[in-house]
């Protein structure tokens, strides 16, 4: 079995996960990891012991042994540089969502990559959630028939709302509901957003850092199916970064109801009080077991390498994602519906899977 040696840039609370992941794998023979905090980077670098650990991110990119590059870096303004550069030295790339800032940085990404016979996907954490995964399969094995309408509603703290919102001004559609319309799109195959209605309260978060509080977001499919994402990160301080969803996904002969709202499990202490652990979106490690999907996402990213298969998720699927989050934005702006036109612009699934990468570089 070939062995890889993979890069990991900023290896702060996802980086971490996927480093001390990378680390423990049987596919991976060398981890080289950047970080700028240089405190993180020793913290992260006695854990998984890495072959580099260095400051300068573009040291990493300098060695050609190194296969892939997993790019899980903020502020978000680094993914297009991170991920342009690490395709241009010949490097598979996992970059975090979203997957740029503006489309045609997404574009040039997803060209740069197809030109250079790369694998380049996005993580969308989600898909690798055991009930979402179960939602999916509901759907292709036709247990709930077609899909007629959706709903996925999730709540994060203001942790995470204070943390996000405290490095870049993205929208909760562009930073949380994104999973969510990227999972109800891969759902709803091959059936394309037309039509996107939003609405944003800003009540709690526009003083200390000018971002809505949540967003509600209303998508109509091409057949007339319709999805209803709702995003909204001010629940007050709770485990350290707590997430509740509830997922509604109803089809012509059943439905799937989900709740993911992690009640199931409670801790109560003298010193914290009720706490609702196992709750975070990446999840988190309990000894001998992960609960959450970051890890299997992230184990899934080094099959693919190492078998040279498109990952689950395609860069050409988070682009369209990204047109229905910026349409939420501008709908909410703008007080009105706004249209997402396909006719002409075929830059969905305009490029098909790279047969074999195995050789290919
Ligand atoms: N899939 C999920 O469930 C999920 C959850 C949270 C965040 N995310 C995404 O993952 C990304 C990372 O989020 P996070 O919460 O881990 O962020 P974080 O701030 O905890 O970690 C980012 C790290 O990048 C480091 N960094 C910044 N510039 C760097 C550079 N030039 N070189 C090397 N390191 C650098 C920072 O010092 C920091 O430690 C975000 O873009 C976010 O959108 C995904």
């Amino acid at each position: 079995m070939k062995r890889l040696n993979i890069g990991i840039i900023g290896t702060g609370w996802c980086g971490g996960i996927r480093a001390e992941t990378c680390a423990a794998s049987p596919f991976v023979n060398e981890l080289h990891i950047a970080e700028i905090r240089e405190e993180r980077l020793r913290e992260v670098a006695q854990k998984t012991r890495p072959a580099t650990a260095t400051t300068d991110y573009r040291d990493l990119l300098a060695i050609p042994g190194i296969d892939a590059i997993m790019i899980s870096a903020t502020p978000e303004t680094t993914h297009y540089p991170m991920a342009k550069e690490s395709l241009e030295a010949g490097k598979h790339v996992f970059l975090e969502k979203p997957i740029a800032l503006q489309l045609a940085e997404a574009d040039e990404l997803i060209e740069l990559a197809h030109s250079k016979g790369l694998l380049f996907t996005i993580g969308y954490s989600q898909r690798f959630n055991p009930k979402f995964a179960y939602v999916k399969k509901s759907i292709a094995d036709g247990a709930i028939g077609h899909p007629i309408s959706a709903l996925v509603s999730r709540h994060i703290t203001r942790n995470l709302g204070h943390k996000i919102g405290g490095r870049i001004k993205l929208s909760p559609a562009a930073m949380e509901a994104t999973h969510d319309i990227d999972f109800l799109l891969w759902c709803f195959e091959p059936r394309r957003p037309v039509r996107v209605y939003c609405q944003q309260v800003n009540k709690i978060m526009q003083g200390s850092h000018n971002v809505p509080d949540c967003a509600w977001i209303v998508v109509t499919l091409d057949d007339g199916s319709v999805l209803t994402i709702g995003a909204g990160w001010v629940l007050p301080p709770a485990y350290p970064n707590f997430s509740s969803t509830w997922i509604e996904m109803v089809g012509t002969e059943g439905a799937v109801m989900v709740d993911d709202t992690h009640r199931d499990v409670y801790v109560t202490t003298m010193k914290s009080g009720i706490e609702f652990p196992i709750s975070t979106m990446p999840g988190e490690k309990l000894g001998h077991v992960y609960a959450g999907p970051m890890e299997a996402e992230t184990i899934h990213f080094l099959e693919c390498v190492v078998l040279g298969r498109q990952p689950l998720v395609t860069a050409e699927h988070a682009r369209m994602v990204m047109r229905v989050y910026q349409a939420a934005d501008r709908s909410a702006e703008e007080g009105r519906p706004v249209s997402i036109d396909w006719l002409g612009v075929p830059d969905v699934d305009r490029h098909s899977a790279p047969a074999d990468l195995s050789t290919a570089r």
